[in-house]
């Protein structure tokens, strides 16, 4: 059997490099197959935790409503789908606390009546969920780092502790167990947001349970999630909430942690199934395979480079050279390749970055923003990974399911070991079928998309590199589906979508 050499296609791809104008000869085709699906895709997202929304809230109305459109917009920008706030448990709003609805204990302890205050802005989230919904956000996951301090051993919402009641833990004073209050109170948030016009449709209890710091934080284990899991469901049903919410656990420093939470989850046959979605960050350790699931959704719900420097760059050629994973963390292509391991090793439903804004002065002025904002000037800048983001994005709209997508020459044949392509396709909800293709080498890639879809009336495509953002690319589609015509430029990535 013919396969395409690795020494074809570099020579290939160096004809078109040298001759862009020029229609390539022979392009890769990618052949898209609806009928082998795999996840369901809930979307992409962002978190403006840590009173970073005021960061877009107090910009200059005009900026304001641009960046707001840049993150929301399916058409002309992100389209981001998924909103992640932070149910805060602090006592005041300042730097990377948020306020909490019930900044008391209720008289009578964990059976008295609470008090809850709905301050209308939930350190700026509030606004946010707004906007979003107005794009047509529907997914809403409300997360708590902690609960509040007087239901914590530790008398604190920050500092670790553990939620008194909690099995396997010593007693607190007088023997109180709060668990039950702490899931009322979860439920006062879902159902203040509900009576102001925003449906949370996912809810955590908690945040990096296996992480003690000096923002908001509560240690627990996978047992005992599971423990309260049963309790947080019982609540949510006495109120109704059951359908609407999905219970989402524990979004976990990183995924090694997570598998283990996991699996004490699914050990447990009462909570198993109680659970939607389990959730994990990437800082402690990456994604190496799925998560284990008894159909259960995977969300990475959390993760930037917290190391680097602000960089806007997309790809830095020198770092690459030097295989210099430091100062590539935060480039554009990075993540690309971030978001294509995590839905297809990952198996991932939501790929969802740190927060959207900051500004200089906090952490270093690092990679932790996708956009740096500065309020005095009212300007903001745009780091060229979250047009990898869009790349995903506008191809997997919420409801897409991915589907599977092979590489061959034009005869057909696979391209063995020798594709400088990374693939993925999906098969969305409104019937488009689009493919995103990252090329890992230094020269343009060709190639023909070959879907097969029934009733294909249009095709777009758009590619990101060291000099475009999400740029129209001219291509061309037949009656059967089938485009040509595109290029997944070098360093770069291109995302086609056939429409119905
Ligand atoms: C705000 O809340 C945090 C967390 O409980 C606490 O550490 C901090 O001292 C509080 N700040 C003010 C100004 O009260
Ligand atoms: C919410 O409160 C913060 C801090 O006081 C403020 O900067 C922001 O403008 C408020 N948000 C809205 C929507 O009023
Ligand atoms: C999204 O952008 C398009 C093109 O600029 C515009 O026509 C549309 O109104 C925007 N959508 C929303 C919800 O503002
Ligand atoms: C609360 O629990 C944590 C974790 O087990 C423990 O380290 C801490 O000493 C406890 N705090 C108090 C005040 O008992
Ligand atoms: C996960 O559990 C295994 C088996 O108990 C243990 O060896 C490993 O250290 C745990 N990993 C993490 C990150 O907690
Ligand atoms: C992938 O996730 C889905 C839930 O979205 C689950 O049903 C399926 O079993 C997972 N597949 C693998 C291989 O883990
Ligand atoms: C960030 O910049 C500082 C100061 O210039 C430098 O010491 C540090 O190595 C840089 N960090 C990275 C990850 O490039
Ligand atoms: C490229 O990276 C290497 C290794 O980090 C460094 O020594 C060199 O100065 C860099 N060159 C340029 C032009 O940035
Ligand atoms: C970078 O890594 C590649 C692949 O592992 C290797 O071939 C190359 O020699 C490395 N370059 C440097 C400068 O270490």
């Amino acid at each position: 059997m013919h396969t395409l050499s690795t020494l074809a296609v570099a020579s290939l791809a160096a004809v078109a490099s040298a001759a862009p104008a020029a229609a390539p000869a022979d392009p890769l085709r990618l052949t898209v197959d609806t009928a082998t699906t795999y996840q369901t895709i809930d979307g992409f997202g962002f978190s403006e935790a840590f009173q970073r929304a005021n960061q877009i809230i107090n910009l200059p109305e005009a900026k304001r409503n641009e960046l707001v459109d840049l993150l929301f917009n399916v058409t002309s920008g992100v389209g981001f789908s998924i909103l992640r706030n932070g149910i805060g448990s602090s006592p005041n709003s300042t730097l990377d606390w948020m306020n909490t609805i019930e900044p008391n204990a209720p008289v009578g302890g964990p059976s008295g009546s609470p008090h809850y205050i709905w301050d209308g802005n939930d350190s700026g989230q509030f606004w946010i969920a707004q906007q979003a919904a107005k794009y047509g956000v529907k997914t809403f996951y409300a997360d708590a780092w902690s609960a509040p301090g007087f239901m914590k051993n530790n008398s604190n919402d920050a500092g670790g502790g553990y939620l008194c009641g909690t099995p396997g833990r010593p007693a607190c004073a007088d023997g109180q167990d709060w668990r039950r209050a702490y899931a009322e109170y979860l439920a006062e948030y879902v159902a203040t947001y509900h009576n102001a016009g925003i449906d949370i449709t996912h809810l955590g209890f908690l945040n990096e349970p296996d992480f003690t710091t000096a923002y908001a934080s509560m240690l627990m284990d996978g047992a005992q999630s599971a423990d309260f899991i049963k309790i947080l469901h019982s609540v949510l049903k006495s109120h109704g909430l059951e359908k609407q919410v999905h219970i989402a656990c524990c979004d976990a420093t990183g995924w090694a942690t997570q598998r283990n939470m996991s699996n004490a989850i699914l050990a447990d046959k009462e909570a198993a199934p109680l659970v939607d979605v389990f959730t994990s960050h990437l800082y402690t350790s990456k994604i190496d395979s799925p998560l284990p699931s008894e159909g259960q959704r995977a969300w990475m719900s959390e993760y930037a480079d917290l190391g680097g420097n602000w960089s806007t760059t997309w790809f830095n050629a020198n770092a690459s050279a030097y295989n210099d994973t430091k100062a590539l963390a935060g480039d554009g292509l990075t993540w690309a390749r971030n978001l294509h391991t995590g839905l297809t090793t990952g198996n991932l439903s939501a790929f969802l970055w740190w927060v959207a804004t900051q500004d200089t002065a906090t952490n270093g002025n690092n990679n932790e923003k996708l956009i740096l904002t500065d309020l005095e000037l009212g300007t903001y800048t745009v780091a060229k990974r979250l047009w990898a983001f869009a790349q995903f994005s506008r191809a997997a709209r919420p409801g897409a399911l991915r589907v599977s997508v092979k590489t061959t020459g034009t005869d057909g044949c696979l391209v063995k070991g020798a594709s400088p392509l990374r693939t993925i396709a999906f098969h969305n909800a409104d019937g488009a079928v689009s493919v995103i293709a990252i090329n890992d080498g230094a020269t343009d890639v060709p190639i023909t998309v070959r879907s097969r879809v029934a009733s294909a009336v249009s095709a777009e495509a758009w590619a990101t590199d060291s000099t475009r953002d999400l740029e129209r690319v001219g291509v061309t589609v037949d009656a059967q589906g089938d485009v040509s015509t595109a290029s997944v430029p070098a360093h770069g990535v291109l995302s086609v979508i056939v429409r119905v």
